[in-house]
């Protein structure tokens, strides 16, 4: 069974708000419980046969938040690069980050560098962190990258095809399998437009810090039973 699992499964983590309004608690504790949640579930994922997980943190939208709610976020981060993932990378996963650096503060851009560094070697998985990320920014980017070396006679215009277009993403990785978002929202908001070319969506309405295996395994149960055609007739 495992192996018909998901080789990429992308999560947009929504409702940790929700979640703590509901306890009659302050939005920041909702993202506490939300780091542990994807403590959880990055601890969980690889080892069933899911090589690429990727999460959405932060999105170049989220700078129109409370500065309280977004300083709150940068130090949740900051704490959770330092603790959180131990396991992650002892398992051999290798962390890597998409998005643009502009906005984050040195502090938080070195945390993610050193990550980045220590697990550079790692082959076991990857655990990709969108953070200060836009899809639609990233393809422009990609396209910008693209122009400049066919401005520079690296590449020809005729040479420019998917695979091609995948390397100049913010990273080269396989396309999305199946999309899950928490908390009953049904939109994609701008997260891995490109690589969510044929990706299956789930859609649950459980919050994002109560989702952990369990609500996992529902999401890859249901992925497996999917019929993926790619474009193609049922055979
Ligand atoms: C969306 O819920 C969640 C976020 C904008 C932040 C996601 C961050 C975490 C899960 C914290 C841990 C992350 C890392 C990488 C350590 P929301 O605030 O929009 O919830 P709402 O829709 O109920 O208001």
């Amino acid at each position: 069974m495992d192996n018909k699992n998901p080789n990429h499964v992308a999560i947009i983590m929504d409702g940790n708000g929700r979640w703590a309004q509901k306890r009659g608690l302050k939005r920041t504790k909702g993202h506490q419980k939300g780091a542990e949640a994807l403590k959880k579930i990055s601890e969980y994922v690889y080892d069933k046969n899911i090589k690429v997980l990727s999460v959405f943190a932060f999105s170049t939208e989220n700078w129109k938040r409370d500065k309280e709610e977004i300083d709150y976020l940068m130090n949740l981060f900051l704490k959770a690069f330092k603790e959180n993932f131990e396991v992650v990378k002892k398992k051999g996963v290798k962390v890597i980050f998409s998005g643009v650096k502009d906005k984050l503060s040195n502090k938080v851009i070195a945390a993610m560098e050193k990550m980045t560094e220590e697990t550079k070697d790692n082959e076991k998985g990857i655990f990709n962190i969108c953070l200060n990320y836009g899809g639609q920014d990233e393809i422009i980017n990609a396209t910008k990258k693209i122009s400049l070396d066919i401005k520079e006679g690296n590449i020809n215009i005729k040479d420019i095809t998917p695979s091609l277009f995948n390397k100049y993403l913010f990273n080269d990785l396989p396309p999305i399998d199946l999309l899950i978002r928490t908390s009953g929202e049904c939109r994609i908001s701008n997260f891995m437009l490109w690589q969510m070319a044929y990706a299956e969506f789930y859609f649950t309405d459980v919050l994002w810090p109560d989702f952990d295996e369990k609500e996992m395994d529902k999401a890859i149960e249901s992925y497996i039973k999917r019929d993926r055609r790619f474009g193609g007739v049922e055979k």
